[in-house]
């Protein structure tokens, strides 16, 4: 059964952050949608309510509201879906950036193991046995592990998580299916690839690098820089949850990826390249006379660093009629020129207490 979402409320955890803002964004502004959304988030480091104020500004309290609640919370939640009547749930809240869960795995572990947890026990309570509602869990290609230099990582590749970010998200995936399995709640899976674009939190390489360039700072490549991601535009990651809450069946997983490969060294080259044509290194006093290329620095490996993920997202694409509109240059040139565009936005995350214990950390690692 499909879900009913004409009309109705979307609740989206962790939609402060950036995929979650996107979305949230994307509902209203590209899909159309006309019933509620309600976000849930618990503020951490990287949830940023200005990342909305547009939305907000524009769509107002019947259409958008923000809940401020930890996932952990399973009354809050609980009291949450009864009062807005929520008939779908994306769950995008978690901790999400693999250097840091090298650093301090507990925080994953609580809110990606135990919040999932949470939220699904909230749903299945609360929903008891109804069919026409959906809980969407995103989820991550991590959760496959580490290819070789062929091959793509499919809806049935085993799963072989490697650091403690990945291995939660594992967790929270299982758990996430075994609701479906064992109660019937309509869930349905997607694992997506690496995404970039407005509002990513500049702990993470494409977000960091364009800024640091800017700055003047070095530009931190790990290891050798040929380790490869498979990068996919936020909006088309966007695109493909609305599809799969619209169209897709509980109990499927949907792998979602950019088909888009390149080796971390391709991908600061190619920010170097686009900043010389939008902001040149010789008009810009942070660069001394150097080029954006001359900041690259080589550092010390991220440890268990993953060396190559691919998708196969043929599923997806087969099934219901996704693919991505955006290909790696646009989306790169565009993500640069909003981060230039908004110096408000950055001003206030690179000020929060963990964006400078980030830049210190990466000083020692040098
Ligand atoms: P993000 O770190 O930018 O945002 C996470 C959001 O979750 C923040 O708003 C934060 O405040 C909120 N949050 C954290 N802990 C919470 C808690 N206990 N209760 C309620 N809210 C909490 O993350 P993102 O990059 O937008 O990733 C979103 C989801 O997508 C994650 O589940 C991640 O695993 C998955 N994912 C991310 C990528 C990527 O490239 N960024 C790729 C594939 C999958
Ligand atoms: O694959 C999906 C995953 O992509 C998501 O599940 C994660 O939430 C998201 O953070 C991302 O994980 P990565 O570890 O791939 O992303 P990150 O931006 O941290 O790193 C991308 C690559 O760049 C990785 O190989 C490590 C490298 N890197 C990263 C940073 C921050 C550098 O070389 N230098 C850096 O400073």
């Amino acid at each position: 059964m499909k879900v009913n979402l004409s009309g109705g409320s979307i609740l989206v955890t962790g939609g402060a952050g950036f995929i979650g803002s996107n979305f949230i964004r994307y509902a209203f502004e590209r899909a159309g949608f006309k019933g509620r959304i309600i976000n849930y988030d618990k503020l951490t480091y990287a949830g940023n309510p200005a990342s909305l104020k547009d939305v907000a500004a524009k769509y107002g309290k019947r259409a958008y509201s923000f809940v401020k609640g930890d996932v952990c919370d399973y009354s809050k939640a609980l009291r949450t879906l009864k009062k807005y009547r929520v008939s779908a749930i994306v769950h995008f809240a978690a901790e999400s950036h693999v250097d840091r869960s090298i650093c301090g795995p507990k925080d994953f572990i609580e809110t990606n193991v135990h919040g999932t947890f949470s939220m699904l026990e909230a749903a299945r309570n609360f929903w008891s046995g109804r069919k026409d509602v959906r809980f969407h869990h995103i989820s991550t290609d991590e959760v496959y592990g580490s290819l070789g230099r062929t091959g793509s990582f499919s809806e049935t590749t085993p799963y072989d998580p490697r650091s403690p970010y990945s291995a939660s998200k594992a967790s929270s995936d299982h758990i996430a299916r075994a609701y479906f399995h064992t109660y019937g709640l309509p869930v349905s899976v997607s694992n997506c690839s690496n995404n970039y674009g407005p509002y990513h939190y500049p702990e993470k390489l494409i977000p960091l690098l364009i800024l640091n360039a800017l700055e003047g700072k070095d530009l931190p490549v790990y290891g050798d820089g040929k380790n490869v991601r498979d990068w996919l535009y936020v909006e088309d990651h966007c695109a493909a949850v609305w599809e799969i809450l619209r169209e897709g069946r509980p109990g499927e997983t949907y792998n979602v990826g950019g088909n888009c490969e390149k080796k971390n060294i391709d991908v600061v080259k190619d920010i170097c390249r686009l900043l010389e044509s939008v902001r040149p290194s010789a008009a810009n006093p942070a660069l001394k006379g150097r080029k954006y290329s001359d900041l690259i620095t080589f550092v010390k490996d991220r440890p268990g660093h993953d060396l190559r993920y691919a998708i196969n997202s043929s599923k997806i694409r087969r099934e219901l009629g996704w693919k991505p509109a955006h290909n790696f240059e646009d989306g790169l040139r565009s993500t640069i020129n909003w981060y230039l565009r908004n110096p408000a936005w950055l001003a206030v995350v690179r000020k929060a207490a963990y964006a400078v214990w980030l830049d210190k950390n990466y000083r020692r690692r040098k």
